[in-house]
C-alpha cells in the first residue's frame, strides 16, 4: 500500500474535502476509478473511495462522513498517514461513448468522480449538475454554477436534469440508487456498493446485470442503465 499523509481538509458538516500526498505515484488514475484507504492504527478495512482529484502525486478525495473510516478521516488532524491502493475499476472514458456530451448528475458523495471526469475530459461534459440538501455545502465549491441546493430552491438535481436534458445528451450519474432509478435507459450510472478487495476476489460487490452476475469493483462502477437487475439491488 501507499502511505498517504493528510496535507489540506476542509470540512462542512457531514462532507468534507481531503488532501493527501503520496509515497509514490498512482499508475494512470482516470476518471470513474477508486482507491482503498485504510487507516493504519485501527482493526478496519481498507474502503473504497472515488478519485475526486489527482495531480503530482497529491490525491484528493470528497468524502460524506458515514461511519468508523470517515469518522476517523473528519477527524485527524493535519499530518495524519493513512495508506492507499489502487486505483480500482474501469475508467469511465472506456465504456461511455466518445461522441456524445455529458449531463453529469452527481448526488451527495456521488459528486466525486464527476468532479475527476470534468478536469480530464472538460470537452465531454455539457452540463454538471451536482445536487446536495443543505445551502453549508457551497462552502466546499468554488464553481458554484453546478450546485443544486434542494434547501434553496426546492427542487432536486432531478428535477434540474429534467429541465435541461435533451435526446441527443449523454447522462453520466452517480449517488443514490433511487436517484439513479430515476434517469432514462441509456444512462450510464455509476454504482456504489460495500467492498472487501476492491480488485474482483472477494465477491462482496456483486450486483446481478442481464447477463449475469458482475463486480461493481472490476466490471464496473459504471455501467448502462438498462444491465443493472434493480430490483436485486
Ligand atoms: C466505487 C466506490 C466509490 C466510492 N466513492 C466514495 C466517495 O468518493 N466518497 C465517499 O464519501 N464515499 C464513497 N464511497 C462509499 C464509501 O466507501 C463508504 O461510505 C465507506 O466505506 C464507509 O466507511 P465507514 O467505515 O465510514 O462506514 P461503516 O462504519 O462501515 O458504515 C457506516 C454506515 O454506512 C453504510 N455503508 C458503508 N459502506 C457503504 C457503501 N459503500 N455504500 C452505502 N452505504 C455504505 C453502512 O451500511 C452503515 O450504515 C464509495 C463506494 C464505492 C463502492
Ligand atoms: S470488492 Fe471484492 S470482488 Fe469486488
Amino acid at each position: 500500500m501507499i502511505e498517504a499523509e493528510l496535507i489540506e481538509k476542509r470540512t462542512a458538516k457531514d462532507y468534507g474535502l481531503f488532501k493527501f500526498k503520496l509515497k509514490e505515484k498512482l499508475k494512470d488514475p482516470d476518471a470513474g476509478q477508486f482507491v482503498m484507504l485504510k487507516s493504519p492504527d485501527e482493526p478496519i478495512l481498507a474502503k473504497p473511495f472515488s478519485i475526486y482529484s489527482y495531480k503530482n502525486r497529491k490525491l484528493t478525495l470528497f468524502i460524506k462522513r458515514v461511519g468508523r473510516l470517515t469518522g476517523k478521516i473528519f477527524s485527524s488532524p493535519i499530518g495524519e498517514v493513512f495508506y492507499v491502493r489502487g486505483p480500482y475499476g474501469i475508467p469511465y472514458i472506456k465504456k461511455i461513448d466518445r461522441d456524445k456530451k455529458y449531463i453529469l448528475i452527481g448526488g451527495g458523495s456521488g459528486v466525486a468522480p464527476l468532479n475527476f471526469f470534468s478536469e480530464l475530459y472538460p470537452e465531454l461534459v455539457y452540463k454538471k449538475l451536482y445536487g446536495f440538501k443543505g445551502r453549508y455545502i457551497r462552502e466546499l465549491f468554488e464553481e458554484q454554477s453546478s450546485l443544486v441546493i434542494e434547501e434553496e430552491s426546492g427542487k432536486t438535481v432531478v428535477d434540474i436534469f429534467r429541465e435541461v436534458y435533451s435526446e441527443e445528451l449523454g447522462i453520466l450519474a452517480c449517488g443514490p440508487i433511487p436517484m439513479l432509478k430515476t434517469l432514462p435507459p441509456g444512462s450510464y450510472v455509476s454504482l456504489e456498493s460495500v467492498m472487501g478487495c476492491g480488485i474482483g476476489t472477494c465477491k462482496s460487490c456483486a450486483v446481478k446485470t442481464k447477463e449475469g452476475i458482475k463486480m461493481v469493483c472490476k466490471d464496473g462502477p459504471l455501467f448502462r442503465k438498462e444491465e443493472i437487475q434493480w430490483e436485486w439491488i
